[in-house]
C-alpha cells in the first residue's frame, strides 16, 4: 500500500465523488427506504452534536444528511439582518437554521463544490419556501463571493476535506466584512496522524486524514489575517468519531473542534478615511432621520457586531433624532413664512440666517 500523500486533485475528485453519491442516496448511513423514525441515523448523530429536536424538525426533510461534526450556527450567535456564508453547505441543514435566525432582512449563501449537493440543497430550499437562502456551486478555496460581503462564515465538517486549507482561510478572510466573524465546526488532529492514515483517500473523504493539527490551524488562521482565534476541542466528540471507522482507534487522534475568529473592524477598510464603524454610525443616524425601522435594526446589529460601544450607538441615534426634529421644526417655520402671505420676507432655508446673501438651498 502506498503511504505517499494523495495530490490535491486526487483528494478533490474523491471527495466530490463520495459526496455526490451521498447526496443521491440521501444520507450518510443507509437508504431512506430503511424506514423507522430515524432510518439514516442523522437525527441521533445530530442530537449528539448539540442540535435540538426543534431545530431538526424546523428544516425540510432531506436537508440534514448527518454529515456534520458540530453546530456552527449555534456558535455564531446570528442576528437579524446578517449575511451568512456556509462553506460546504451539503444538503443545506445549517443554512436553513441560519435563515430563520437572520430573518427576511438577512441573507444566507451556501457554497459547495459537489453539483449533486447543490441540487439537493436547492430542491430543499424550494420545498421549504426559503426566499433568503441561495446555493452556489464552487470551491471554498475559490469562493464565488465578493470581497467584504458577508458578516458571518459558518462551516460544518468541511475544511478538513480541503487539500489547501491556508487558501480556504485566506478566501474566508477576503469575503468577510471588517468586523465579521468565523464560526466553524471541524475535525482537528490532537496528535500527528500516521502516513498510512494521511495517504488513505477513504480516511480523507471520511473527515479524518485531512485533519490539521491545532497548532497548524492556529497559524493558518493568523497568516490569513484573523484575530481573536479560539479553538475549543469538544472532548465529547470522541464517542461520535468512534463510530466513523469502528475499531480503528481514530478517536485517539482527532476531535471535533469549535473554531472562532474574527476580522478586525479596521482591517482592509480601504476607503478614503471612512472605516466600517464610522459608516455604521452614520447609517444609524440616517436610518433614524428617515424613519426606516428595518434599516435601523440592521445597522444597530452591524454596529454591535463591529464592537461599537452602546454609548456611541445612543449618540448616533440622538444625532439622527436631532436632525429629524430640526428638519421638522424648520419645515414648520418655512410653512409659517409662506402662510404669512406674499409680502412676508422669504423664509430662509432650514430657518437659519442666509449666508453670503444666499440661503442654503440657492
Ligand atoms: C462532510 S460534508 C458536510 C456538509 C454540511 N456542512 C453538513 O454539515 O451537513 C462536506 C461537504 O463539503 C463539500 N466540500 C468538500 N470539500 C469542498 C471544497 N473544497 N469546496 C467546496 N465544497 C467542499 C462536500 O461536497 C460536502 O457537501
Amino acid at each position: 500500500m502506498s503511504t505517499s500523500a494523495p495530490d490535491a486533485d486526487g483528494v478533490r475528485s474523491s471527495v466530490r465523488a463520495r459526496y455526490a453519491e451521498i447526496a443521491q442516496r440521501g444520507g450518510c448511513c443507509g437508504s431512506a427506504k430503511d424506514g423507522g423514525p430515524d432510518p439514516l441515523g442523522q437525527a441521533s448523530a445530530s442530537a449528539a452534536l448539540g442540535y435540538s429536536a426543534a431545530e431538526m424538525a424546523a428544516v425540510p426533510v432531506g436537508s440534514n444528511l448527518g454529515l456534520g461534526c458540530g453546530n456552527p450556527q449555534a456558535l455564531a450567535e446570528l442576528r437579524v439582518g446578517e449575511v451568512v456564508l456556509d462553506l460546504g453547505s451539503g444538503g443545506g441543514f445549517d443554512c436553513f437554521l441560519a435563515a430563520a435566525q437572520v430573518g427576511a432582512s438577512g441573507q444566507v449563501i451556501g457554497v459547495d463544490m459537489t453539483a449533486e449537493m447543490v441540487s439537493t440543497a436547492r430542491a430543499n430550499a424550494a420545498r421549504g419556501g426559503y426566499a433568503n437562502v441561495e446555493f452556489r456551486l464552487g470551491e471554498i478555496e475559490h469562493l464565488p463571493v465578493a470581497d467584504n460581503a458577508v458578516d458571518v462564515i459558518l462551516s460544518n465538517c468541511v475544511i478538513n476535506l480541503s487539500p489547501d486549507k491556508p487558501q480556504a482561510y485566506r478566501e474566508a478572510f477576503r469575503v468577510l466584512r471588517p468586523g465579521g466573524r468565523l464560526a466553524v465546526s471541524d475535525v482537528v488532529a490532537v496528535k500527528p496522524l500516521s502516513a498510512a492514515v494521511t495517504s488513505n483517500l477513504d480516511a480523507h473523504c471520511g473527515c479524518v486524514a485531512g485533519a490539521a493539527l491545532v497548532s497548524d490551524l492556529e497559524q493558518m488562521l493568523r497568516e490569513a489575517g484573523f484575530d481573536g482565534i479560539n479553538i475549543c476541542l469538544r472532548e465529547e466528540s470522541r464517542e461520535v468519531i468512534k463510530t466513523w471507522f469502528p475499531g480503528s482507534g481514530v478517536e485517539d487522534f482527532v476531535r471535533s473542534a469549535s473554531i472562532q475568529a474574527h476580522k478586525e473592524p479596521f482591517a482592509a477598510a480601504g476607503t478614503a478615511g471612512v472605516d466600517a464603524r464610522t459608516e455604521e454610525l452614520i447609517a444609524i443616524g440616517a436610518a433614524l432621520a428617515v424613519h426606516c425601522q428595518p434599516c435601523l435594526t440592521y445597522h444597530v446589529a452591524s454596529a454591535r457586531g463591529l464592537g461599537l460601544a452602546e454609548a456611541d450607538l445612543r449618540t448616533a441615534m440622538e444625532i439622527g433624532q436631532r436632525v429629524e426634529q430640526g428638519a421638522q421644526a424648520a419645515m414648520g417655520r418655512f410653512a409659517a413664512g409662506i402662510a404669512a402671505g406674499p409680502s412676508a420676507a422669504a423664509p430662509s432655508c432650514c430657518g437659519g440666517a442666509a449666508r453670503h446673501g444666499k440661503t442654503c438651498c440657492s
